[in-house]
């Protein structure tokens, strides 16, 4: 029975970087509208907690440990998720990494795993998902986890800014393509939450005085960014397709 607009019972979603921070929680609040959740990450102890926390809330989820950056584990983890719930109509497209550098010291390597985990990522789980929707003439939701760092720029995230732009425009992209086949593919893009790629910046002497001269003067709660990602991943959202929407308390509109 559907038992509300955001009802998620007929969905298989798969969540990356579901191991912590906003992948775990997306995978919390699709699990307890009733989907059935794949969790993928690479920290597999990690993601046994998430999955074990799910169930202990009545859900239904499977943890498949994947690196996003590695074509074939993304494979194997879609045929395995096949064989037990049928193909993923739902795919919430969030591992990420960040590391902020100045510019000239970015080195080859690190430029090579931000960009391989934030957009190539990104790109190979959803051409993954949408082959097989496709080809089995499923219709689905794709969304994605850019930023506002996609929006606008700040210092020592030219790497990061630039991973996260592109993930905006390959999600206009892949909505023009995929529309035909009835998969919308949407981003978010969130201003500040604390996760673990973010706690640290809290450690800093200077970061309360920083965070006062952002717009919202505060980082988002988790449960704000819950109506957005459940209305982009939903049948709620039906007719949006190929739109980003910044969750950051109007942080994107001032000093960044
Ligand atoms: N927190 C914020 O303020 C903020 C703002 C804007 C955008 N974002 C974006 O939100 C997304 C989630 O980040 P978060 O803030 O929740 O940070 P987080 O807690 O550090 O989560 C990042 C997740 O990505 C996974 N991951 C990283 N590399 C991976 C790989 N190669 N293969 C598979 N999984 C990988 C990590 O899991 P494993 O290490 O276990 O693989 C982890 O689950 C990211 O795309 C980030 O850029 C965050």
């Amino acid at each position: 029975m559907k038992n509300s607009e955001f009802d998620m019972s007929e969905k298989v979603a798969l969540v990356t970087g579901a191991s912590s921070g906003l992948g775990a929680h997306f995978a919390r609040e699709l699990a307890i509208r009733g989907a059935k959740v794949v969790v993928t990450a690479r920290r597999t102890e990690k993601l046994e907690n998430v999955a074990r926390e799910i169930l202990s809330l009545g859900g239904e989820v499977v943890s498949i440990p994947i690196d996003v950056t590695e074509r074939k584990s993304i494979k194997n983890c879609f045929d395995e998720v096949e064989k037990r719930y049928g193909v993923v109509n739902l795919v919430c497209n969030n591992a990420g990494v960040a590391k902020p550098e100045k510019a000239v010291d970015v080195d080859e390597a690190s430029w090579d795993k931000i960009l391989d985990t934030n957009l190539k990522g990104v790109w190979m789980v959803a051409k993954e998902a949408a082959k097989r929707m496709i080809s089995e003439e499923v219709s689905g939701s794709i969304v994605n986890t850019a930023s506002i760092m996609g929006l606008r720029v700040a210092l020592n995230r030219a790497s990061y800014a630039a991973s996260k732009a592109a993930v905006i425009q390959l999600t206009k992209a892949l909505a023009l393509e995929w529309s035909e086949y009835n998969i919308r593919v949407n981003a978010l893009c969130p201003g500040f939450f604390v996760t673990e790629m973010t706690e640290h910046y809290f450690l800093q002497p200077s970061f309360a005085k920083y965070m006062k001269t952002i717009v919202p003067k505060r980082a988002g709660d988790m449960d704000e960014i819950t109506a957005p990602f459940l209305l982009l991943a939903s049948d709620a959202g039906s007719y949006l397709n190929g739109i980003c929407i910044p969750v950051d308390g109007g942080h994107s509109l001032g000093k960044i």
